[in-house]
Formats: C-alpha cells, sequence, structure tokens
C-alpha cells in the first residue's frame, strides 16, 4: 500500500464519498493518502455524512470536509476544488451518484465538483448486487469508463445487512494502485528505456590533475527529469558535477570518458532512446601518473594526449551494423554539438556523419547560453529533414522541446515497424 500510495505524494487528491455503509473505508483511503503524502481535500453527499461525519475526515487530512455547495458560496467550491485537484477519487460511489455522474447532474457539492473536473478521475463503487448488475447501473457505468473514467471494483464479498455478492468496495489498497495508475503518464516515452549522459569527463594526469571542461550537467539534467517527468525509465550516466539527482531516474557515476563509454554501451544495449549530452574529452592523458608531478619535473609541461574513442559514434556504427544484419532495433540516437555558432551545415555534418535521429547544435559562447547556465539556445536538426530554431529559454523548456522530437520520432518508428 505504501508504496502506491508514495507515488501520489505531493499531489493533490479530492475524495468524494458518498452514502453507504462502505463510506467508513473511506476514512481508511484517507488516511493512506495522507500517510503516503498526499494533500486530501474530501466531499461529501449528505448520504456520506450519515455514515461518517465530516469531523472523521477533517481530522485525518487536516483541512474542513465539505459537503454543501452553498458553504461558503463566495469560495465556488465546486469549480476550485475540481481545477485544485491533480486527482479525483470517489469511493464509495453508489448507483445513484455514479447515474447523476452519467447523465451530468449537478444538484450537490459531489456531482456539481465532478462536472467541473479536468484531472483523472477513479470511481469505487459500492452497492448491493441487485442495483450493480442493474442495466441502468451497467449502462452508467459504460458511459464513465467511455469518457475517460477509471472504474476499480466492486469485488465480490459481504454486502450490508448479511447479504454476500458482486457490490463490495474494493480495498483502500486497491483504490489507491488505480490512483497512481491513472496518473501514470501515457505519452510515447512513457515505459520507455532510456539512456541520458551529462555533465563533462575528467581526463586525470596524476591524483591530483586532470584536464576537463566547462560543462555543468544543467541540459543533461534538465533531459533526464523531463524525460522521467514523461513516464520514461531513465538511466543518467553523469559525469562529476554539483547538481542534485533528478527525482526518479537511476544515476550512474562515472569519471573518464572511457568509463562514460562502459556505462553507455552496457546500458544502450536494450535501450530505446540514448540522448548525449555529456561534454566528453575528445582527448585524455596517454600516461596517468601514480604519484603526483612535482612541478620541477619537465612531464608537466608536455603531457602527451591520446584520442578518446567517440561514445556516439561507436552507437551509430553498432546501430548500422544493426540494420544492415537485420537485427533488433536499435535505440534512437540523440547527440549534441556544442558549437560557437549555430552552423546548419556543420550540424547537419554530423547528424549523417555519427549516424544520429537528431542532433541539437548549442551554443556555448555566450553569458546567457552554454555552459553553466540556465538557459539555451539550440537549433534541432533531425534524420526526417526537422529543423527547428529554440531562441534563448530555459533547459527545461529545451529539453521539453527535444523530448517532443524524440516522441514524434518514437511514433514515426513505431508507425513504420
Ligand atoms: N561525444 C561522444 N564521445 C566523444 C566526443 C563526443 O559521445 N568522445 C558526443 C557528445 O556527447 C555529443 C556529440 O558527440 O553528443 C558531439 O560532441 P561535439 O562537442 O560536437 O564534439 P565532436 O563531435 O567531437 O565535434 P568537434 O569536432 O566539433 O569537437
Amino acid at each position: 500500500m505504501v508504496g502506491s500510495a508514495q507515488q501520489l505524494s505531493g499531489r493533490h487528491v479530492l475524495l468524494g464519498v458518498s452514502g453507504g455503509i462502505a463510506a467508513y473505508k473511506a476514512a481508511a483511503l484517507a488516511r493512506e493518502l495522507v500517510k503516503g503524502g498526499a494533500s486530501v481535500q474530501v466531499i461529501l453527499t449528505s448520504g456520506a455524512t450519515q455514515f461518517v461525519g465530516a469531523a472523521t475526515f477533517a481530522g485525518l487530512t487536516g483541512r474542513p470536509a465539505h459537503t454543501g455547495v452553498f458553504d461558503d458560496a463566495h469560495q465556488i467550491h465546486h469549480v476550485r476544488l475540481a481545477r485544485e485537484a491533480d486527482i479525483a477519487v470517489f469511493a464509495p460511489a453508489t448507483a445513484n451518484l455514479i447515474a447523476k455522474f452519467a447523465a451530468g447532474l449537478a444538484d450537490d457539492l459531489v456531482s456539481s465538483t465532478f462536472t467541473c473536473l479536468t484531472c483523472p478521475v477513479v470511481v469505487a463503487p459500492a452497492m448491493h448486487t441487485e442495483m450493480w448488475s442493474h442495466p441502468a447501473t451497467q449502462d452508467n457505468i459504460a458511459t464513465l469508463v467511455r469518457r475517460g473514467v477509471l472504474v476499480v471494483g466492486p469485488e465480490e464479498g459481504e454486502l450490508a445487512g448479511g447479504d454476500v455478492g458482486p457490490g463490495r468496495l474494493v480495498e483502500p489498497a486497491t483504490i489507491v494502485a488505480a490512483m497512481a495508475a491513472a496518473l501514470r503518464p501515457q505519452g510515447p516515452l512513457a515505459s520507455r528505456r532510456v539512456v541520458v549522459t551529462a555533465g563533462g569527463t575528467r581526463e586525470p594526469i596524476d591524483p591530483v590533475r586532470f584536464i576537463g571542461n566547462r560543462s555543468s550537467g544543467k541540459m543533461g539534467y534538465a533531459l533526464a527529469a523531463e524525460c522521467a517527468r514523461r513516464g520514461a525509465n531513465v538511466e543518467l550516466v553523469s559525469g562529476p558535477t554539483w547538481l542534485l539527482e533528478p527525482a526518479g531516474v537511476t544515476i550512474h557515476h562515472v569519471e573518464t570518458a572511457l568509463q562514460m563509454r562502459d556505462a553507455v554501451l552496457k546500458l544502450a544495449a536494450d535501450a530505446d532512446v540514448v540522448v548525449k549530452a555529456a561534454a566528453v574529452a575528445d582527448f585524455r592523458p596517454a600516461v596517468y601518473h601514480q604519484q603526483k608531478i612535482k612541478k620541477e619535473h619537465v612531464e608537466l609541461g608536455h603531457v602527451e594526449l591520446e584520442r578518446n574513442p567517440d561514445i556516439l559514434a561507436e552507437l551509430g556504427a553498432a546501430r548500422r551494423r544493426r540494420q544492415s544484419d537485420g537485427g533488433p532495433p536499435a535505440p534512437l540516437l540523440v547527440g549534441f554539438a556544442a558549437e560557437t555558432d549555430l552552423e546548419e551545415e556543420r550540424g547537419r555534418d554530423k547528424l549523417h556523419r555519427k549516424g544520429l535521429d537528431l542532433i541539437v547544435v548549442n551554443r556555448v559562447d555566450m553569458a546567457d547560453a552554454g555552459f553553466n547556465v540556465d538557459t539555451n539556445r539550440a537549433l534541432l536538426l533531425g534524420v526526417d529533414g526537422l529543423r527547428t530554431e529554440v531562441p534563448l529559454t530555459t533547459k527545461a523548456e529545451l529539453a521539453a522541446v527535444v523530448c517532443d522530437q524524440i516522441e514524434a520520432l518514437l511514433v514515426r518508428r513505431q508507425r513504420q515497424s
């Protein structure tokens, strides 16, 4: 239970309760949601108050439970509460409440609020078996399902008055799990495995010194966070940075280009998308000195370098091989090009040379774009001829534009397969 409830942490939940003996379970549901970190606003039909009082819910949620459309009428509760909700759940939902929802009736606070909702809605019916199996109820349920309402239950079991049969409210844990599922993103990135690289690499000269670059990792972290927000399973391969780990992302810390290569190649094997936002050092010192080099020694003045592998080009080449062998589809590849101008021709050349689907050419030489700042400007170029200029914007917004393009490419690929 706590697992699902935690997925609702920080969410505004509207809990509508109608009149049935199962209303006592709504109190347990409110408690679990609050324990999981959600803020819960309860609204009650007058029938519900016959079973559980508003004071019980107020005590459990820490906020007044509302019952009437005209209580504090100036606050227009039904409209405000519907706007505030990230998700609404109606448990227990009686046959009468379900009929009102299906018909669009708005004659009390709960039904009026329902007609204002734009967020995901979960309905958990509870009633006697005869009422549940009545064609009117079944038609009403079908109408709600067709309109996108998630109906959970009822289950078979003991009902009021000692009867047994279908009609019993499902347990709070089942309702919470359904709510978590209803909130899960449904777009093309949902449940995809995405590898994102971020930050710069450090190429050690000796235990103290390294060759590095000015990348802060902000762009890659923004991309990882946006992919996770869209429901992807994100593996973030990060060079050293002071940034906080984005929520819901699995992080792999690396330091050198070779370590990044190892991590990325392993993770890319079963990824759907690889986004290489990292600034990978093209060269590393040919020799690593185990002891700190003393400044009198000549070596520091002559650090011999050797080429690092180009991870992205390797992934592109592996993909070409898989395509010509008729192997399973390789991940979609998104590269970045750090440039001091938004030279389209150079971007297109990198796009084709490295075998990418999309390249984000971004400026790194301006006070408000590139390394260590929160804003950027970019030119997106795609294999499908896409060309999108993104004027100065936040890295979070640029990440959303890049994710929109990734989603469009995923949809296109799915149509072609
Ligand atoms: N990249 C990589 N491995 C490297 C170097 C770069 O995977 N050894 C990736 C970067 O993560 C980025 C893309 O390649 O997505 C382009 O990086 P860029 O800075 O433009 O470097 P180069 O392609 O090497 O081009 P240039 O000749 O301009 O340095």
